[in-house]
């Protein structure tokens, strides 16, 4: 590849060595971490000439945009992209690509093992055997509450909504209620599910669902959606599990709701500040299953992630149309 095609890239979050190798095969490649406080003046730096980026897990605003002028394409390693701003890209005629697909079994993996652990004490059982508390025969303040049969509400039905539905009713035998914008033609797009899942209007599902659990977008529209009117509908006993971004729940009424309302449990992946800090109530709750966002972290999906931002990002860069781009129009 001659200089002159070699474009400017920045790297802002490691990418595992193979990927990195593909990169640098073909363009100057700077690696810097603004999380870093050693990276953050490189970063900075490197924006003002990088043509393409690559990471995750850091907020791209438009302030920092405006330090990019010859920004082209953002390749995200994640499938949300909350963390970017979606307007000021649009405006700009930046490209965003992001790696839908997958990551979609593993996510739902993790959001059905939350569901597990809450339901049936799996973490606060395995500290009290790792605490040498287990002197007796547990009785039942220790018991669990069964998963298989119980309703699940889905709220957000795309991919990993259905994959999380499919090892609910087909693992489970649990009905399924879930609610989106547009109801699912079960008959053509999930033909295995048939007679298994009902699409719900929200307030519905959250007054029947045993367990309800997040898997939405963040967005405006679900900015905050889960308040203490939503968590007052819930059914007394129900357990809520959120797999998807913090920010969607009011994490004030998600306590309100476990300490005097209806809430049994909660299992969290996810939180409105992330890493969750020290003094929030939910890291040390009782009834909260918490993890450090881990809902695609496997080795064999988060390299396929790593493959997948890498080509994403090569194809853009070489005016091709890559395998996964965000839809920009629809901001
Ligand atoms: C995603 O891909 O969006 C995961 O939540 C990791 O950020």
């Amino acid at each position: 590849m001659s200089d002159t095609t070699r474009k400017n890239v920045l790297v802002f979050r490691e990418l595992p060595p193979d990927q990195l190798a593909r990169l640098q095969a073909q363009h100057k490649v700077t690696v810097a971490n603004p999380r870093v406080p050693e990276q953050a003046a490189r970063f900075r730096d490197a924006l003002a000439t990088t043509e393409g980026m690559i990471g995750s897990s850091y907020a791209i605003d438009e302030g920092l945009l405006a330090g990019a002028p010859q920004l082209r394409v953002i390749s995200s390693v994640s499938v949300g992209v909350d963390n970017y701003a979606l307007p000021a890209l649009a405006k700009r005629g930046i490209m965003l690509c992001h790696t839908p697909g997958v990551l979609t079994e593993t996510t739902a993996d993790t959001i059905f093992s939350l569901i597990m652990a809450s339901s049936r004490r799996l973490v606060e059982l395995a500290n009290l055997v790792r605490d040498g508390h287990w002197q007796r025969n547990i009785g039942e303040d220790l018991f669990g509450w069964d998963v298989h049969g119980k309703t699940l509400g889905i709220l957000g039905f795309g991919r990993i909504g259905q994959a999380l539905a499919r090892r609910a009713a087909l693992g489970f035998g649990m009905p399924v209620l879930y609610h989106n914008r547009h109801p699912i033609d079960a008959a053509k797009e999930l033909p295995e599910l048939m007679g298994k899942i009902t699409h719900t209007p929200m307030e519905e599902l959250l007054q029947r669902a045993d367990i309800v659990a997040v898997v939405l977008p963040l967005s405006d529209e679900t900015r905050g959606l889960m308040g203490p009117r939503e968590f007052g509908l819930m059914k007394p006993g129900a357990i809520f599990v959120n797999g998807a971004r913090g920010a969607i729940v009011q994490e004030e009424a998600l306590l309100q709701a476990l300490n005097h309302g209806p809430l049994r449990a909660a299992g969290l992946d996810v939180f409105a500040t992330e890493p969750l800090p020290l003094n929030s109530p939910l890291r040390t709750h009782p009834k909260v299953t918490a993890l450090p966002h881990i809902g695609s972290a496997t080795f064999e999906t988060r390299h396929a992630m790593a493959v997948l931002a890498t080509t994403n990002l090569l194809q853009a860069l070489a005016g091709e149309r890559p395998l996964a781009m965000f839809d920009l129009s629809v901001v």
